[in-house]
């Protein structure tokens, strides 16, 4: 991993500069462009906006690597809450949810996080939308792939993320590129030891032109989350070359990140999703976008610096 990225990655959990961040006057402005607000409403809102111009949705309730049983309970009431407004709105054509098992669960119970997935598995089969778990770091992979393929016997259309930094991920790739399966395929936001990631950026781009390859090639419903101009470019060749139709795969991008690329894939025909996180804990979210460009930093230190 490139060192400005993995000491970003390392000082987010740092308490001290957590707390200097989070109180810092330019923060809220930074915030702002990731993140649509802190409430249901503002997540609607933010459906709405996506909407008036062809992008659907993906709604993440911010909340990771929760220790307190009271703000699992919470945020999966949120989720209940946010599923029934976009069913009462008539937003669910356009939205779906992305959760965190980490979210889900206290001190790791992986049978807390397949049960509070299963409630809002429920809750959005109701609504008559889908559900994708998003995915964390190397240690979680193998926990949350089980728990996603247990919801998957009740729910198919359960949607798995993979991420192509980590050389395991081909293998896995292989298991769930079959019709009817949604994948996510991202390239992966964590701070990884290096045994178990590709050596560099150019062999994670060729890891997830190979995954690319086998969901399109084994009729898996494919979520391309990239902002990478040279993969767009190389994966709408590739969906042709697969003889993909329209709506058969998916791109996806962050909210506040490469707006108009989302907007002109979405005039083109393309189905684009944005993921947009909303909700108070922010800061693990904001801290991964920052070190993923150093332009993002620069601005969130410019922001700081002007204050
Ligand atoms: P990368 O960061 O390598 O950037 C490549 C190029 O993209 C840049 O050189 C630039 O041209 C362009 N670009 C990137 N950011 C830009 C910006 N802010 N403004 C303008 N251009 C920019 N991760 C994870 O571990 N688990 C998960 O569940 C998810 N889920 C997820 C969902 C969705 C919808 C997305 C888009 C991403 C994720 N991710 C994720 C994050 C993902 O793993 C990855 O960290 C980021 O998407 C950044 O990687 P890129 O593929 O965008 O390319």
């Amino acid at each position: 991993m490139e060192p400005l990225r993995s000491s970003i990655l390392a000082a987010a959990d740092n308490d001290l500069i957590r707390r200097v961040v989070a109180t810092a006057p330019g923060t809220r402005q930074i915030v702002a462009r990731f993140v649509p607000g802190e409430t249901v409403a503002d997540a609607l809102g933010a459906v709405r906006e996506l909407a008036a111009d062809g992008r659907c949705a993906t709604l993440d309730y911010l909340g990771e690597y929760t220790r307190d049983a009271g703000l699992v309970e919470q945020t999966v009431d949120t989720y209940l809450r946010l599923l029934d407004a976009l069913s009462v709105e008539g937003l669910s054509g356009s939205a779906e949810v992305s959760v965190k098992l980490s979210a889900l669960t206290v001190a790791g119970d992986e049978a807390l996080a397949a049960r509070n997935l299963r409630r809002i598995c429920a809750a959005a089969e109701d609504c008559g939308t889908t559900v994708t778990v998003d995915m964390e770091d190397h240690t979680t992979t193998d926990g949350t792939l089980r728990v996603v393929g247990e919801a998957r016997r009740t729910w198919p259309w359960v949607g798995a993320v993979v991420q192509s930094y980590l050389t395991r991920t081909e293998s896995d790739v292989a298991a769930l590129a079959h019709k009817g399966s949604r994948v996510r395929l991202c390239k992966g936001a964590y701070a990884e030891p290096a045994d178990v990631v590709h050596p560099d950026a150019h062999a994670v781009d060729l890891s997830y032109v190979r995954c690319a390859n086998l969901l399109l090639e084994g009729g898996a419903y494919a979520m391309f989350a990239t902002h990478d101009p040279r993969l767009v470019g190389l994966l709408r060749q590739r969906t042709r070359w697969y003889g993909r139709e329209r709506g058969s795969y998916e791109y996806q991008m962050l909210y506040g990140v490469r707006p108009d690329e989302q907007r002109r894939l979405a005039a083109e025909g393309e189905t684009v999703r944005v993921y947009v996180p909303f909700g108070e804990q922010w800061y693990g979210y904001l801290m991964r976008r920052l070190a993923e460009r150093p332009a993002n930093l620069a601005l969130f230190l410019r922001a700081l610096a002007s204050r």
